[in-house]
């Protein structure tokens, strides 16, 4: 996590020698979890915690998703931002309180929202680092915009099946009189170039704000030009710009699937240019959504690489009683 802005110029000081080689320890960023067929993850997005909330019933509804990754044996869970709005720490430690009981490895990273709550920039992080099944990783001032530049790998043996980078979106950026969502930046990309260098792996993403191929991938699918599932219900309202080829880098970094949340009742998987894109289900019935929309995604990661693809990717509703 870094808490200011760093010159393009120090950045590259900072991130390579002269030689071209990775002046620091990517391995600082590595978590490991054992991959065994059909390794499954749950998304959850969006649950906007806060102090509108009925903490009763929230916490009824969460802890039903819950019970069903225990029964059906999930792997690991994976929460992709905005878990808290105009929150008080009492709503943070709920919550993670709640996930953390389930006794599921759970991984974490931030949305545009979660920081505007009663609590410091760190407040979070230090909840998470203590609970007990959280696969988490963040350094105070570490020179990577963003809270969560980690990447957990699946591994088979020696060999990494699959790698997971949870990435912070980050949140707003001042354009002119308003302010847009922000970007996945220029030096986390540098980041996720050099953990694909040191040791390439097929991977997915999971980070908050959509890319701007999301809208362009479903214009294309409602003209049926490339395949997908679901249904986006509101139009994507990605970062700010795509100057940095993030779509691009990603790919050429192993991805072949995004996680996104942000946009609370879309919830389309796209196959675009060979990667999906795919938008989380809400999680929760906080703030703007569908009521009959509203669960997680199940995502199954077969032994065989290659048949991962939008039929490994489940929309689940789990609706309020
Ligand atoms: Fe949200």
């Amino acid at each position: 996590m870094k808490k200011f802005l760093t010159s393009s110029l120090l950045l590259a000081s900072l991130l390579l020698s002269s030689c071209g080689k990775v002046s620091y320890d990517i391995s600082m960023y590595k978590k490991e979890m054992t991959y065994h067929d059909n390794f499954k993850i749950m998304q959850l997005t969006d649950l906007h915690f806060g102090i509108e909330m009925d903490s009763d019933k929230e916490i009824k509804h969460l802890n039903k998703m819950l019970d069903i990754a225990k029964n059906e044996k999930y792997d690991l869970i994976v929460i992709t931002g905005d878990s808290f709005l105009d929150a008080k720490k009492a709503h943070v430690n709920l919550l993670i309180n709640t996930i953390d009981n389930a006794n599921i490895p759970w991984a974490y990273t931030y949305g545009n929202h979660d920081f505007q709550g009663q609590y410091d920039s760190l407040y979070i992080n230090d909840q998470i680092k203590k609970a007990k099944n959280a696969v988490f990783v963040d350094y105070d001032n570490d020179n990577i915009h963003g809270y969560t530049n980690y990447f957990i790998n699946l591994k088979e043996g020696d060999a990494i099946k699959y790698r997971l980078f949870i990435i912070d979106s980050n949140s707003y950026h001042p354009t002119g009189f308003k302010y847009g969502y922000d970007i996945i930046h220029d030096e986390q990309i540098e980041h996720i170039k050099n953990i694909y260098k040191d040791a390439p792996a097929t991977a997915l993403a999971f980070f908050h704000i959509p890319l701007t191929e999301y809208q362009i991938a479903y214009d294309l699918y409602k003209d049926g030009q490339i395949i997908g599932q679901g249904e986006n219900n509101e139009p994507c309202c990605p970062g700010y710009t795509d100057k940095n080829h993030a779509f691009n880098w990603l790919k050429n970094c192993g991805v072949i699937a995004t996680f996104t949340g942000h946009d609370h009742v879309n919830y389309s998987d796209l196959l675009y240019k060979d990667m999906i894109l795919s938008y989380g289900v809400k999680s929760s019935d906080l703030v703007y959504h569908q009521d009959d929309k509203i669960g997680y995604k199940l995502i199954t990661l077969p032994s065989d690489v290659g048949e991962f693809g939008l039929n490994k990717i489940e929309s689940r509703f789990v609706l309020y009683e």
